[in-house]
């Protein structure tokens, strides 16, 4: 049956990106899907994370899935760390995957920088514990914005090893699907206008926790008057809107703040467009402002009122964790005979 995963770091502030990326697209797979939702603070110590602040910013994740529309009650919500397993397979992982294949990953080499030398082990490692988030469950669907991408080929690569690794054993242990496979392909899910969201100051970079400028994001914990000022002054060039997707082509800001719109208001940026192309931004940011706060400010304080009650926020992460914690188990038990570990 289709099972979806996805993880959100509890790094710093969260913002319009995860949230139109990722959370938003979280809850209509309800619907459709077994569905799994982690708050992955073993990837967040991989740079140093303040403790008191690393419990603050996992319960402010878990608010936002819930304040977003994920439900605890049909959806498995919990923290990465609860679940021992996960760090068992990324062992495993770590014996699969090649030295060549982590060194390639473009969002190392972006974080390491120059200092490479002196970044945690645990960085250079960290694909292989986002493999074993998503194949822990068998999911075969993972829904995140686009620069998870090169991730999520890596995860396909180490299955693909490992379920031809260890074929005879998965074989003789009778625990492969009907095609033989003992981990799925993974598919990924990066669609929509809002795959890639960029800093409100400058189109040419993305949004992201950890852009110095606060202007440069929307935290999801801004407030209506805060919204609507960064959105006003959003970096543009002074053409107007065009009338044809075309002609957002080379024009990032533009782009950008269309594909918010779009996403915030579930339509295509040709819809955007017919509505707004041939006017100028004096017309369109107005717009845009008014339907993020709309979507934005009463997620904000549901997010608020849910923080206020943390004993609320752990119980539901504790009982995430013990429905998680019951599918890792099996693969896991699963993975150690295939391996040849005894019990
Ligand atoms: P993280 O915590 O950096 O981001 C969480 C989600 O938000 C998406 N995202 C964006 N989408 C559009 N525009 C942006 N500017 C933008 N910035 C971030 C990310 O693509 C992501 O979907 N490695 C992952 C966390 C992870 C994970 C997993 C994801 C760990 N294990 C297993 C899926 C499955 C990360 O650092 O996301």
């Amino acid at each position: 049956s289709p099972r979806v995963f996805s993880g959100i770091q509890p790094s710093g502030d969260l913002h319009l990106g995860n949230y139109l990326g990722a959370i938003r697209r979280f809850v209509p797979l309800q619907d459709t899907h077994e569905t799994i939702y982690c708050v992955v603070d073993m990837h967040a110590i991989t740079v140093w994370q303040e403790p008191e602040a690393l419990r603050r910013a996992t319960r402010e994740v878990a608010a936002a899935f819930i304040a977003a529309g994920v439900d605890p009650k049909r959806s498995i919500v919990f923290n990465q760390s609860q679940v021992v397993q996960h760090a068992e397979l990324a062992w495993v992982f770590n014996c699969v995957a090649r030295m060549g294949w982590m060194a390639r990953m473009t969002q190392f080499k972006d974080k390491a920088g120059k200092n490479s030398e002196n970044v945690s082990l645990g960085l250079f490692a960290y694909p292989s514990l986002m493999a074993a988030d998503i194949l822990l469950y068998k999911a075969t669907h993972v829904p995140v914005g686009d620069d998870q991408k090169q991730h999520l080929e890596l995860t396909r690569d180490i299955a693909a090893k490992f379920n031809n690794d260890y074929a005879a054993s998965i074989a003789a242990e009778g625990v492969g699907a009907p095609d033989g496979q003992f981990f799925p392909i993974t598919e990924p899910l990066i669609a929509g206008p809002a795959t890639r969201i960029m800093s409100l100051r400058d189109g040419t970079k993305k949004m992201s926790k950890s852009d110095p400028s606060e202007q440069s994001r929307i935290s999801l914990l801004d407030d209506a008057d805060a919204i609507a000022k960064k959105i006003k002054k959003a970096t543009t060039d002074p053409a107007e809107l065009p009338l044809e997707v075309d002609g957002l082509k080379d024009r990032p800001e533009a782009d950008n703040l269309v594909g918010i719109y779009a996403a915030l208001s579930d339509k295509t940026e040709a819809d955007v467009l017919a509505e707004f192309g041939g006017q100028g931004w004096g017309k369109f940011k107005p717009a845009l402002a008014d339907l993020a706060v709309a979507v934005l400010a009463p997620m904000a304080g549901e997010m608020q009122r849910l923080l206020d009650d943390p004993e609320t926020i752990d119980a539901v992460l504790r009982d995430g964790g013990e429905r998680a914690g019951a599918i890792a188990e099996k693969t896991m038990a699963e993975v150690r005979s295939i391996i040849g570990f005894i019990r």
